[in-house]
């Protein structure tokens, strides 16, 4: 039987890679996308391979509609869900208008939990503490919950970002950090993953007898995952505060 998996924001970055290895593995995707002209280049290069939605995982009613969606394409079950769609703007909280965060906050982790057909959490990092119960809670219907959690990656997101770029903070006390943050989120850039490292893990928890249960795909590892697991978050803290020259004058 056909093995389909489902790919929320498809159209650039992990999305368009993983629907890349799904495809060339046999799989079928079902891959969601928001605009035409993704749907058309989506079904132009993968062909009958793919299945394109287009959907905008904002319009909580239109998710409602993914299930009928799969029963028109001829699909009785999923074996998995790639539940990708996401953005990244960034700025400090205090000055970040509330729209831009309550975007951020409905497509990172209010659109992710509605695909998920289940209470979820408030954000990624509480989505990665919650997929713990989650998975225990899920075992019952031998589902398995599985997190990829990548470091930097080479994918549009970041100039999408950079584009975006708010100048309302060039008046307050964030100024500097926040330059320096983005010097440093530019710099990240550079020391990026290439995208096919995601879409490898995401081949291995799909098909892989005994995945893991996390994935961490992340450049400078020891530096940017083992380091500040272990060390103290006083003097991580510190570090972070002292780095982005967030010291009271
Ligand atoms: N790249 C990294 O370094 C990195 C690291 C850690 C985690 N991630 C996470 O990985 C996921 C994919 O990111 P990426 O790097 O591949 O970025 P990307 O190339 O910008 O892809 C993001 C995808 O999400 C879609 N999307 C955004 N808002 C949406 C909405 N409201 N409804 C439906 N689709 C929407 C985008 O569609 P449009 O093209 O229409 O905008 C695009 O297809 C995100 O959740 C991101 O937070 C990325």
């Amino acid at each position: 039987m056909q093995k389909v998996v489902l790919v929320t924001g498809a159209s650039t970055g992990i999305g368009f890679d993983a629907v890349r290895i799904l495809t060339e593995n046999n799989f079928v995707v079902v891959a969601t996308v928001r605009k035409e002209k993704d749907k058309e280049s989506l079904e132009k290069k993968f062909g009958s391979k793919v299945k394109v939605v287009i959907l905008d995982v904002q319009n909580f009613s239109e998710v409602e509609k993914l299930p009928a969606k799969l029963k028109e394409f001829g699909f009785t079950e999923l074996h998995g869900l790639v539940n990708n769609a996401g953005v990244a703007l960034s700025g400090p909280f205090a000055y970040q208008k509330f729209s831009e965060v309550s975007d951020i906050i409905n497509i990172n982790v209010l659109s992710l939990m509605k695909v998920f057909l289940a209470t979820y959490a408030a954000s990624k990092h509480a989505v990665e503490g919650f997929s713990d119960g989650l998975r225990q809670e899920v075992a019952i219907r031998g589902l398995k919950v599985i997190i990829v959690g990548p470091g930097s990656i080479k994918t549009p997101i970041w100039e999408k970002g950079f584009e975006k770029l708010p100048n309302y903070y060039e008046d307050t006390i964030y100024k500097k950090p926040f330059e320096i943050f983005m010097k440093i989120a530019r710099k990240q850039v550079e020391r990026a993953l290439p995208v096919s490292e995601v879409s490898d893990c995401i081949l291995h928890a799909m098909t892989a007898e005994n995945p893991k249960l996390r994935y961490t795909p992340i450049p400078q590892k020891w530096m940017n995952w083992w380091l500040p697991m272990v060390i103290p978050k006083k003097y991580f803290d510190k570090v972070v505060v002292k780095t982005l020259k967030l010291n009271p004058k």
